[in-house]
């Protein structure tokens, strides 16, 4: 009987359609499935001969070539440890669980310990580009055993986006290093999508255009510098109708999230990153959902009038793309600069132009702008931040003052654009030579003794202030 290459656990969006991107590119895949009859609705609605249902782990397990190798694409958190308690009984030495779900990267390295005690090799992979990804070619970041990366290494080549021919998945380094690294991908997806919102909302609301002029706007923009996959999506969306008119205009206001923004966040903060527009973007998103006490608090707290944009247009709109284009290369600098505080604190030697690179096929945050990044990462692997790359010190300096426009303008309408304003605070906070801290330091040193150094002489000094 024919062996499987690979088998596949969790039938739902992802799992499904990375089972047939696997078959179509010639494995055998046995695919696998709690609830039997997803696995069943696999086989009903695929034409592919390749792939084989199993309805018993055992068989599913006893189909594989050894090293046998098992892609779970189940549900992260408690779900992903269950299944492989549920398979850990089964399995032999030398097997490679590969963790393509959304896990948290501490529990990545957590489970890769604990498999290795029966020396199971357990990779903990990114993988991004949603269902159409899934089916059609991911961008793929696995971590893990390089050893067992190897033995994988073929398949996930094959499945992968391709950029210039070039397969979008690279090895990123040990243990928890690809759900990191996909984790802070997540994380720049946040602000990527916060910003495009932001811009709509100004479009919308202050320059009055109607969606289908918003989308004419962003197809225009989508040819030049910031041209992306998230912007070419925005511009369809807002093209599409049903039958009241613009299904945007019908789409309830209310973000959800499934986490992994928070965790960048979470992580950022222990890391002291300053990844502000990524966090401002998480808290939109919270704000966003509290629908029923912003009805509320409408019709009781004050605001301006909204003037709106009515000579100049065209310049208003050039600011605002200027404004985008930068406040993007912050949140990206930010997210990348986190990468580079994580790589140093678990010694994973992260290679920023790997990783920019597989970004630029296959996954949400698919950009140009990406190029850029490939580029001044391959001179610089340890830049201490893009911003003061050439390339983006120039762009800095003919964009800032569209940002600044922008977000005094916008504020003064009072209008929310939590991402653009905190991109200026940081764009500002971050050239600034003397800030205010020193008087963070004196009052700490006040009620607390907690002592500050001075800057005309070394040493750490307390004074009695309120003497
Ligand atoms: N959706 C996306 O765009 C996307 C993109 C990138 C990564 N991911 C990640 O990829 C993974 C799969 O995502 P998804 O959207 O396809 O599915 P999902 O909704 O996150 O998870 C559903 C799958 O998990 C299985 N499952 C849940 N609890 C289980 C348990 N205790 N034991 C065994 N199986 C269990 C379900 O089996 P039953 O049918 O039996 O309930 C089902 O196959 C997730 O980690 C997700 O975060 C998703």
């Amino acid at each position: 009987m024919k062996k499987n290459d690979i088998g596949v656990i969790g039938m739902a969006v992802m799992g499904r359609n990375l089972a047939l991107n696997i078959a179509k590119s010639g494995y055998n895949v046995a695919i696998f499935n709690r609830t039997i009859n997803k696995t069943k609705d696999v086989m009903l609605k695929c034409s592919e001969k390749n792939i084989s249902p199993y309805f018993l782990i055992q068989d599913f397990l006893r189909s594989l070539k050894k090293p046998r190798r098992i892609l779970l694409m189940v549900q992260s958190g408690q779900a992903t440890d269950d299944i492989i308690n549920v398979l850990t009984p089964y399995l032999n030495s030398g097997d490679i669980i590969i963790d393509g779900g959304n896990s948290f990267y501490k529990d990545t390295i957590r489970r890769s310990k604990d498999l290795l005690k029966n020396n199971v090799s357990f990779l903990g992979v990114g993988i991004s580009g949603g269902e159409y990804g899934a089916l059609n070619g991911p961008s793929i970041m696995p971590g893990g055993q390089k050893s067992a990366y190897d033995i994988v290494k073929p398949i996930f080549k094959s499945i992968a986006s391709k950029f210039k021919n070039q397969p979008c998945v690279a090895y990123i380094g040990p243990n928890g290093s690809g759900h990191y690294v996909k984790m802070v991908h997540n994380g720049i997806e946040y602000a990527d999508m916060q910003l495009i919102s932001e811009v709509y909302i100004i479009l919308k609301n202050i320059v009055n255009y109607s969606n289908k002029e918003i989308s004419d706007v962003f197809d225009i923009w989508n040819q030049g510098e910031l041209n992306s996959y998230l912007i070419d999506i925005t511009k369809n969306i807002l093209r599409k109708k049903d039958h009241n008119g613009d299904l945007i205009d019908y789409v309830l206001d209310e973000a959800v999230n499934k986490g992994t923004g928070k965790w960048t966040c979470q992580d950022a903060l222990d890391l002291h990153e300053s990844l502000n527009v990524i966090t401002e973007s998480v808290f939109a998103r919270y704000v966003s959902s509290l629908k029923s006490q912003r009805m509320l608090a409408s019709k009781i707290l004050s605001g301006p009038n909204v003037s709106l944009v009515s000579s100049h247009k065209d310049d208003f709109i050039e600011d605002l793309r200027k404004a985008l284009y930068l406040s993007k290369i912050i949140a990206y600098s930010q997210g990348f600069s986190q990468l580079g505080s994580a790589s140093k604190k678990y010694y994973w030697n992260l290679k920023c132009h790997e990783i920019a690179s597989i970004f630029r096929s296959g996954c949400i945050i698919q950009a140009d702008f990406l190029n850029q990044l490939v580029e001044i990462y391959k001179y610089d692997n340890i830049i201490i931040n893009l911003l003061l790359s050439p390339y983006f010190q120039d762009i800095s300096k003919q964009y800032q003052s569209s940002l600044r426009k922008i977000v005094s303008y916008v504020v003064k309408q009072g209008i929310a654009i939590p991402a653009l304003v905190s991109s200026l605070t940081y764009y500002d906070s971050y050239r600034t030579s003397q800030s205010s801290a020193n008087l963070i330091q004196a009052q700490r040193d006040c009620f607390g003794a907690h002592t500050y150094k001075r800057n005309d002489k070394s040493g750490v000094y307390h004074t009695n202030w309120l003497e």
